[in-house]
């Protein structure tokens, strides 16, 4: 067993449970997962924290919209949430959702220690509201008048409220990021904060009144905790803070906060000044990734074009999904999703390059050598050059994670991954095999293969355990544990019995699988959410009313009002004249000789000056007015 080099905490944001998940949040949480296997497989004692953030207006307004109470509709996603972690196998150590006793009480008590400290006070606000992102913001800092994070609409709001004295630390902040650059990387968000923080920082209204799904302010119950003021301290509430704990005493300050680029001003900004009020250690990083674009911009749940990860695990499973993730976007970086560049990284890479190399080398040593890894007898330039690649995989691989360049950790595998199968044709085991003279080099080649398979698994281990158990056992290793310092050395196995199991990777046709997914895409997604009706009517109600079909015998605008439409009706023997509001929805022209329903006996009444006897049905599909019209002879009644 490795010896312990200390702890490593690292986080992710606490999502939103406003909708399901999508790739962008899977992206951010597969990096932290990576990360947190790597540092307990080179020995560090891990803890890995991610959650929900749960409260605030956006959540409230969406649990109306459903019909529920704000618990009841988060209660069902942060379920789904957990569901895809656990499928996914992330391994965090805790999950902290903000609507937890737990949480709450800590959150009032660092409010009032926040207060008690003389850094919140009560004032009035004014300013520019982005619901969807729940942010104030100045004028100066809107893009085109718009919300700088998100792109849309802003509006005036104003309120009594609480201020944390954010202005107080800009001068700590600056020294921060100037005399400490690891604190926030990459250096372009490092640069963006100082400029940000240069401009002069506002106190920071961390209270709200317009709505009450959100933790109270102890002094004042009127008011809700700000949702981001709630949302940072979640990673020292899970530790337990401000509580005396031994978590809190074991794994804080956090070696890192992982999120994207849109809340590092959050993240590096608002959340060490709080913690400099609190007189407690900063974390040592914030580390602002990049996003995952669609061809038409940024995912996002409230936008609804999102791709949704438990698809593509269904279909080419979650080691395929994470080695995609991790392998093609470059950390820090934004990066365009498409089908085709994953399917084509998991064709490549995983299918040919690391499924190959362990399916021909199995084969081979079945058909050559009885199924037994030979020991190795001789050596030649070929065998010399793919040692000191295998032999130098893991401290490269190291170097790149110490700097969460995951793209270049895995390149780095491929390196020994695409060495070994050039080894495999330069040393030409098949026509090695035909000559008996040559049977120590070529058991040589088949133990040099199993050496460098065996050190790919251990070097793909934080991630693709899975991937990394499969091989493992084919290559007869499956009684022996997985090892970092293992990647670090050339002789280890000994006779080992090999035997073919699956490919790891299936092949796939690409564009077959292309056009699978567009077409799931496309496929209307089943959800069972009730209608908002009016209030449920009696049967006898209903039975009042008489339906009629009518045929149009002439409709034409309504000389007075732009939406009504005015209709000529024949119904049976009698005509008359009926009015409706639809004229958004359909021309006077489209409407002749249409066969429509006919509440018959409604009261006449006056519509803009003329008279209406009557009502024709409509319907509303979600989206607009459609006609109820019907195949049945004029006259007869259908109800
Ligand atoms: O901001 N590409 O939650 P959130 C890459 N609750 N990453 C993406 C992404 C994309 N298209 N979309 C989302 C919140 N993410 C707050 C956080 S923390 C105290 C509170 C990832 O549900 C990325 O990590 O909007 C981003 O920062 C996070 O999800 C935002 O998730
Ligand atoms: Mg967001």
């Amino acid at each position: 067993m490795t010896e312990k080099k200390g702890t490593y905490y690292i986080t992710t944001p606490i999502y939103y449970p406003s909708s399901n998940l999508h790739i962008g949040h899977t992206y951010c949480t597969v990096m932290a997962d990576a990360m947190a296997r790597f540092k307990r497989l080179t020995g560090y004692d891990v803890r890995f924290l991610t959650g929900t953030d749960e409260h605030g207006q956006k959540i409230q307004t969406i649990a109306q919209e459903k019909g529920k109470t704000p618990q009841e509709y988060v209660d069902g996603v942060v379920d789904g949430i957990k569901k895809l972690w656990e499928t996914m196998e992330i391994s965090y150590d805790d999950f902290i959702r903000t609507t937890e006793e737990r949480h709450v009480k800590r959150v009032q008590d660092i409010f009032m220690k926040l207060y008690e400290k003389g850094d919140i006070y009560r004032g009035e606000y004014e300013g520019l509201y982005c619901t969807p992102c729940e942010s104030f913001w100045t004028e100066s800092q809107l893009v085109d008048g718009k919300c700088p994070d998100c792109g849309r609409e802003v509006h005036k709001a104003k309120e009594d409220a609480y201020f944390f004295r954010l202005s107080k630390y800009g001068d700590r902040l600056i020294d921060l990021f100037e005399n400490n650059p690891e604190f926030l990387q990459p250096d372009t968000r490092r640069n963006e904060m100082i400029a940000f923080v240069k401009q002069g920082l506002d106190d920071l209204c961390i209270s709200r009144t317009s709505f009450d799904w959100g933790i109270k302010v102890p002094l004042d119950e009127k008011h809700v905790i700000y949702v981001w003021l709630d949302a940072l301290t979640n990673y020292i509430t899970a530790l337990g803070y401000p509580e005396s704990s031994e978590l809190y005493d074991r794994y804080w300050p956090a070696n890192v906060h992982l999120v994207g680029k849109e809340i590092v001003r959050f993240h590096s900004v608002i959340w060490p000044a709080i913690l400099m009020s609190l007189d407690i250690p900063l974390p040592k990083q914030v580390l602002g990734h990049g996003w995952l674009l669609l061809e038409g911009g940024k995912m996002s749940k409230s936008k609804g074009n999102v791709v949704d990860p438990v698809t593509l695990i269904d279909r080419y499973g979650i080691d395929a999904l994470k080695y995609f993730l991790l392998r093609e976007y470059t950390f820090g970086q934004d990066g365009v999703f498409t089908n085709e560049v994953m399917l084509k990284r998991m064709n490549y890479d995983l299918a040919n390059d690391l499924g190959n190399l362990v399916s021909r080398t199995i084969s081979m040593i079945e058909k050559y050598n009885g199924g037994i890894v030979p020991d190795s007898k001789l050596s030649d330039a070929f065998d010399d050059d793919l040692k000191s690649v295998a032999l130098g995989a893991a401290g490269k691989v190291e170097a790149h994670m110490d700097k969460f360049a995951f793209h270049m950790a895995l390149e780095e595998i491929w390196i020994l991954v695409r060495r070994a199968n050039k080894y495999i044709d330069e040393k030409m085991p098949w026509a090695l095999a035909k000559d008996p003279e040559q049977k120590d080099n070529l058991d040589t080649c088949l133990h040099n293969l199993s050496e460098s398979i065996r050190i790919i698994s251990i070097l793909i281990y934080p991630f693709m355990h899975s991937t990394s158990d499969a091989i493992r056992k084919q290559m007869g290793l499956w009684y022996a544990d997985v090892v970092w310092e293992d990647a670090s050395t050339f002789e280890m196995m000994y006779q080992e019995k090999v035997k073919k199991g699956n490919p790891i990777f299936p092949r796939l046709d690409i564009a077959k699988e292309i056009e699978e997914l567009e077409a799931l895409n496309n496929a209307p997604k089943e959800e069972n959410i009730p209608l908002e009706l009016k209030p449920a009517i009696e049967y006898d109600d209903f039975d009042k009313i008489d339906f009629r079909v009518g045929t149009v015998l002439s409709a034409e605008k309504h000389p007075k009002a732009d939406r009504l439409l005015v209709f000529r009706i024949k119904m049976g023997t009698e005509r008359r004249q009926v009015i409706s509001g639809v004229a958004d929805d359909f021309t006077p022209e489209e409407m002749v000789g249409k066969k429509v329903i006919v509440v018959a006996n409604l009261k006449p009444r006056k519509l803009r000056g003329l008279e209406s006897k009557g009502m024709l049905l409509f319907a509303d599909n979600g989206k607009r007015c459609e006609i109820v019209t019907t195949v049945a002879e004029d006259g007869n009644v259908v109800s």
